[in-house]
């Protein structure tokens, strides 16, 4: 193994760029040739592809998004695709790549790995929904994040006696949501995994105005309701004020955590030495070691959903 190149893909997330600084100069100091690509598999197809140094990845450590920039990329999906990004590698000697992204940047590494190139896999992404791994790289800033604009909100939120209905990010995982939620001590935490209801809802608040408590926040992860409509009905059903913050991608932005720098930075070099070993896979982190899995068993898990957690966040709340 001589060349590797390094990719970002699908949603940015907080740490990349710790990830991409680790498998430069890491690579670098094991006497490799390092290439960026730019913009994920589009740059990769388009061969938007340029040799790296150590000075590339200089004052990035500390830089949310990614300095590769990123894409979610159609083409990838067909074999012709699939072929100029093979042919865009092999014509540069290049013999393996690191793919820092989630579920879907997966899927085009499989591919890859079909037509014989070695891929090395990061999970990078806020939603922390995948299974082989107790933390993808950026959730653990995102989730900061989220509690940090939660807080603010609070403090509206309390001055006008409002609840309060702050949607996050997750992609169908409530990991984002419950993490905040239960940092938060949100009054209700609704997620895709779990049953939920209007009636139950507006049960507990009217209960907690009874004794009264000053502000409620009920915290939702995107896709499972239209926070708008649950607070029209809200309102409607208690008679308490009820107002909607939709996060956005200000939750997928910033500085990433001590956590993440670290995660990404170790992560970095464990794809770098799965390389040079001649092996493709992807990197995980579980109960505090590092883990290996294959790319294909790395798309067919579920992850599992902590019901004690939601459970106990759902007991502390009224
Ligand atoms: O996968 C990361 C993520 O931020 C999801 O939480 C969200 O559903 C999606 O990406 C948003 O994608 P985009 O930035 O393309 O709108």
């Amino acid at each position: 193994m001589n060349n590797i190149a390094v990719l970002t893909s699908g949603g940015d997330s907080p740490g990349m760029n710790a990830c991409i600084r680790s498998i430069v100069r890491y690579g670098i100091s094991m006497g490799l040739k390092v290439y960026g690509v730019r913009r994920g598999y589009s740059g990769l197809i388009e061969e938007d592809i340029f040799l790296m140094n150590e000075r590339s990845v200089g004052n990035i450590i500390q830089v949310g998004g990614t300095i590769l920039k990123t894409s979610r990329c159609k083409e990838m999906m067909t074999e012709a695709g699939v072929v100029q990004a093979v042919n865009a590698l092999k014509s540069r000697g290049i013999e393996g790549l690191i793919v820092i992204g989630g579920d879907g940047s997966m899927r085009g590494a499989r591919e890859l790995e079909k037509h014989g190139i070695l891929v090395a896999c990061i999970p990078g992404t806020i939603d922390n929904n995948l299974f082989y791994t107790d933390y993808t790289l950026g959730f653990d800033t995102a989730v900061n994040t989220v509690i940090s604009l939660i807080n603010n909100v609070r403090n509206t939120s309390m001055s006008h006696d409002r609840v309060s209905i702050v949607e996050t990010m997750g992609a169908g995982c409530g990991d984002l949501a419950l993490t905040a939620g239960l940092a938060v001590g949100a009054d209700f935490i609704i997620v895709p995994e779990m049953k939920w209801g209007v009636d139950d809802i507006c049960e507990r608040l009217v209960r907690a105005k009874k004794t009264k408590k000053e502000c409620s926040i009920i915290v939702v992860s995107e896709h499972v309701c239209d926070p708008n409509e649950l607070a029209k009905m809200i309102s409607m059903k208690c008679g308490i004020e009820c107002r909607t913050v939709i996060l956005g991608h200000v939750q997928r932005g910033g500085s990433p955590s001590a956590f993440d720098r670290n995660l990404g930075t170790k992560m970095g070099a464990k794809a770098v030495d799965m390389l040079m070993q001649g092996e493709s896979g992807v990197v995980g982190y579980t109960s505090g070691k590092f883990v290996y899995v294959s790319i294909e068993n790395a798309l067919h898990g579920r992850r599992k959903f902590d019901i004690n957690d939601y459970n106990l966040a759902q007991r502390l709340s009224f």
